[in-house]
């Protein structure tokens, strides 16, 4: 395993911004990580796990620790019966390969998620989810490396907590597992409705009536190649906020402010508002703040188009949020987790 040392963290993510981390190291096997956090306890060297760098970013000051990149590899059928197929996959895996073979093998349950950058291993942390799938729907259990104990445990689905966007890997656990592979439970029955609303809207404008998985992935690729930026070329963090929840009570307040504010019912009492919405309509949508731009195909991304630094970004993100609690009275928050 190599040790390297001053590594710029902008080159580790997809916002490419960011100081320099004091350690970096890839691991290949689970085995690696128990030694990385052995040496690591005996350095006193905080350790950050990153994946394919998508929902991560930087500060300016950098990472005085070590940096753990997950590499590690796998995609094994466990079981298989008459209406599923368990898949143990690697957390180091880029999660669209992994999607791409499961719809090639007939099976569904995560074709909605075709696309997202970054690794298998890094869609429970934020309960990784896109047009009407999460990844908490298909998740059986997931191997980890309990930095506490200093062993791996299995966990099930239920120790996770998952709700939107959230499990224990970012909240009461944060930094405590590694995730080394996770282990789906896909159908073998094809998509069905109903379907998530923009996606029923791409198949009745492209009069599309038989769905199968790659019907839906195709789907699903087309409306993310409009809507959201290539990283590659522009460097962003996919939504850079989650949606907001509110409570019933305060719909009625909301409705006055603008009476065509989206207001999608969770059935728990709460309303989901989308931040998106809520940008473009305090007039951000397509500006550029501190070298932020605010994607115009998609104000709930920012893209980093000239920002020299986190700082930069902060700024950015600070105007966009006062902005909205200006108008709407909503607090919006950041979904890319810091380094
Ligand atoms: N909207 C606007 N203006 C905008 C953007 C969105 O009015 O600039 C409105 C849309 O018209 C739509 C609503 O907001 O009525 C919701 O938009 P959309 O369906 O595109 O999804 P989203 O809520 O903006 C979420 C996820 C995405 C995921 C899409 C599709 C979050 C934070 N984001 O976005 O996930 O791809 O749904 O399912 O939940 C990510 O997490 O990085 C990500 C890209």
């Amino acid at each position: 395993m190599d040790i390297h040392t001053n590594i710029p963290i902008k080159n580790l993510t997809t916002m490419k911004i960011g100081g320099n981390a004091r350690f970096m190291t890839e691991i290949h096997t689970p085995e690696e990580i128990e030694t990385v956090y052995k040496n690591a306890k005996k350095q006193s060297l905080p350790i950050f796990v990153i994946g394919g760098g998508s929902n991560v970013i930087a500060k300016d000051e950098g990472y005085s620790g070590i940096i753990v990149r997950i590499r590690i590899p796998g995609f094994e059928v466990i079981a298989d019966d008459l209406n599923s197929t368990t898949i143990r996959i690697g957390a180091g895996e880029n999660w669209d390969s992994v999607v791409k073979r499961t719809v090639d093998m007939g099976l569904s349950g995560i074709e909605s998620m075709s696309g997202i950058p970054g690794t298998a291993g890094a869609g429970p942390v934020q309960n990784m989810g896109a047009y009407g799938q999460e990844i908490a729907d298909t998740l059986q259990s997931l191997s980890v490396f309990d930095s506490q104990t200093g062993i791996f445990i299995l966990l099930t689905n239920d120790d996770c907590k998952f709700s939107y966007r959230n499990s224990i890997f970012r909240d009461s656990a944060k930094g405590r597992y590694v995730i080394a592979s996770i282990v789906l439970k896909l159908s073998k029955n094809q998509p069905q409705p109903p379907f998530y609303e923009a996606l029923q809207k791409y198949f009745d404008e492209h009069n599309i009536k038989l769905f199968t998985q790659k019907v839906v992935r195709d789907a699903v690729l087309d409306l993310r190649n409009i809507k959201l930026p290539d990283p590659t070329n522009l460097p962003n963090s996919g939504s850079f906020f989650k949606n907001a929840i509110v409570e019933a009570w305060q719909t009625a307040d909301l409705k006055k402010i603008d009476p065509n504010i989206p207001l999608y019912d969770m059935g728990d009492g709460k309303f989901k508002v989308p931040t998106g919405w809520l940008i473009e309509n305090v007039g951000l949508k397509g500006q550029l703040l501190h070298g932020i731009r605010i994607y115009d195909k998609n104000a709930l991304v920012l893209v980093n188009e000239s920002a020299a630094s986190y700082a930069d970004l902060a700024k950015a993100r600070d105007e966009i949020v006062r902005q909205v609690i200006s108008k709407f009275h909503i607090q919006i928050e950041q979904e890319p987790l810091e380094i």
